[in-house]
């Protein structure tokens, strides 16, 4: 998506970098987010076609703080570029222009009101005729406008809240135009992108999938082949589906089948891959190989250690017959690596405090901990990442233009290493067996309550232990099973889904009745923290 010119977001640690960044590409404009500390280079080679500051948890004052790149005024100055600072953004520019920022009297934090100047040219529209309600999160503020700059809007309290200078095309707000307690907020920026910059609107998943197609095609070249493993998950089949419209049948597909999936996983995906996405799939039946790999074993971390050393073993021997088949190692690797993924490997200048409350630091460590479907290092494939520069939404989009169908567009997430993880203790086939049965069941009832899309995830845990119960005359010593739902907007945090207590009658009764050698249910009611969601 580089080649597309973007406007360029430098981050400065704000929570709401990514709400920028999502809110521009809702409005039908591409986007992208650099480090704040970004070489001048590296911007001037995106070729940005406007710049926003986002906002930081820093005082532009402290030792150390993160500053403009060196030379972006400049070249922002020579080419004229839109700039709009926000927040932390705001008072870089107002010191770096000439103006004075200093500590606020008064901490403006939460929903405040601005009263906006109708003759501004960014609240010139009939949409801020009167005052507003804007989201404020600052310890500073502007207190001298820099020369040449205007102030234009001031919040209840008085204090500075834009300024701009329309002929420099520099435009700067205190508060965030990105947050939804903003009202106009995506009006704000649409103004300042659309009306003022004249920047066209016209990105969308169908710009995206043909200019991803041609990309590929011009990397890939006209007879190099492609890997790549499908997960089952959305990610890697949307992916490669792409690939497969880029170039064909020289893309190799592999499922490994690790025995360790859903009820009738296997072939539910493989119908998927084969018969509605047509893709050129090997199926590889390996759920033998794990369970016996993972034979008494029941620390978790020495059983995601197992499933990624054996996936990839399995990957490595698939490679080796593809290679024999056309004569050479594939010389490409698809992977469905996400924007989300990338951005948290480069944290942003100010944002190096542990605890600092954007989450960034601590969401890639956990990915890089659960990350079993790791693949080879030392075969050398060269990446292609079709999805890097797109958030979830935007894949499951994009997913929808290819005829991805939109039920399996929008399953949950299911963790790498599988129910592995949700089978308690030791895994062997039986126990999972009873896992799936119970789990397709409780999956089902939910779909049926119309309830799926409402929660994050929800799964059966099996667990290592037998109670005692009675089934007619007799005494049984059968297992229990936990059921878990929730709620959550990207798992770091979650929270228990309360469903009513018939529903929950009615899965447990269902389940003690059909699953043979259940007797017992019980439903997890933790939160996310203190709990994980999964159970392993
Ligand atoms: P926890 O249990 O850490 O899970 O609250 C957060 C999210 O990550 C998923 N998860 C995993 N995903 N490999 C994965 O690919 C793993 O080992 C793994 N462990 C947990 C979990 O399902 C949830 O969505």
């Amino acid at each position: 998506m580089q080649h597309v010119s973007p406007v360029l977001i430098l981050d400065y640690g704000s929570q709401y970098t990514q709400l920028i960044a999502r809110r521009i590409r809702e409005m039908g404009i591409y986007s992208f987010i650099l480090p704040g500390d970004a070489s001048l280079s590296r911007i001037q080679e995106l070729n940005p076609k406007a710049l926003i500051l986002s906002g930081g948890p820093s005082s532009v004052y402290d030792e150390g703080a993160p500053g403009l790149p060196q030379g972006l005024l400049d070249y922002q100055k020579s080419q004229k570029l839109p700039l709009l600072g926000i927040c932390y953004g705001m008072q870089l520019l107002a010191k770096d222009l000439g103006g004075e920022v200093e500590k606020a009297t008064v901490r403006e934090y939460g929903r405040m009101i601005v009263h906006p100047e109708p003759s501004s040219k960014l609240f010139a529209s009939d949409q801020f005729a009167s005052s507003f309600q804007a989201w404020m999160s600052h310890g500073d503020e502007t207190k001298k406008v820099p020369p040449g700059f205007r102030l234009v809007a001031r919040s209840d309290s008085g204090s500075f809240a834009a300024m701009e200078n329309p002929e420099a095309k520099i435009f700067a707000l205190q508060f965030h135009p990105e947050v939804t307690h903003t009202e106009n907020g995506a009006e704000i920026l649409r103004r300042f992108l659309v009306d003022l910059s004249g920047i066209a609107a016209d990105w969308s998943m169908q710009s995206v999938m043909e200019e991803q197609i041609k990309s590929i095609r011009e990397r890939v070249g006209p007879s190099a082949h492609v890997l790549c493993a499908l997960s089952g998950g959305v990610d890697s089949t949307v992916a490669a589906t792409l690939v497969h419209r880029a170039i064909g049948d020289r893309l190799h597909c592999v499922f490994v089948d690790t025995g360790l999936m859903r009820f009738k996983e296997q072939e539910r995906v493989m119908k998927l891959f084969k018969d509605q996405l047509h893709l050129p799939v090997t199926c590889v039946d390996a759920e033998a190989r794990f369970l016996g790999k993972l034979a008494g074993v029941s620390d978790p971390e020495a059983k995601r250690k197992i499933i990624g050393a054996e996936f990839i073993a399995i990957f490595e021997e698939e490679a080796q017959k593809i290679s024999k088949q056309i004569g050479h190692l594939p010389e490409f690797l698809v992977q469905g690596t996400l924007y989300p993924d990338v951005i948290e490997s480069s944290p942003a200048p100010g944002d190096m405090s542990a605890g600092s409350g954007t989450g960034r630091k601590h969401s890639a460590k956990i990915k890089s901990h659960h990350n079993v479907g790791g693949l080879p290092k030392d075969l050398r494939f060269q990446l292609i990442e079709p999805l890097r520069a797109l958030f979830k939404d935007e894949v499951r989009a994009l997913g929808k233009q290819m005829g991805v169908p939109e039920d399996f567009l929008k399953r949950h997430p299911f963790p790498g290493p599988g129910l592995a993880v949700r089978v308690i203790g030791e895994i062997t086939k039986s126990n999972l067996d009873v896992l799936r049965e119970v789990d397709e069941i409780f999956i089902n009832a939910i779909r049926d309550a119309g309830l799926y899309d409402k929660i994050w995830q929800a799964m059966a845990i099996f667990l290592p232990i037998r109670t005692v119960g009675v089934q007619g005359d007799g005494r049984t010593h059968d297992h229990v099973v936990a059921l878990r739902a929730v709620t959550s907007s990207d798992g770091m945090t979650a929270d228990w889904y309360a469903f009513d207590h018939a529903f929950l009658a009615r899965v447990s009764s269902k389940i003690c009745n059909e699953v043979r050698g259940v007797s017992r249910v019980v439903y997890d009611i933790s939160s996310k923290p203190p709990a994980t969601i999964e159970w392993e």
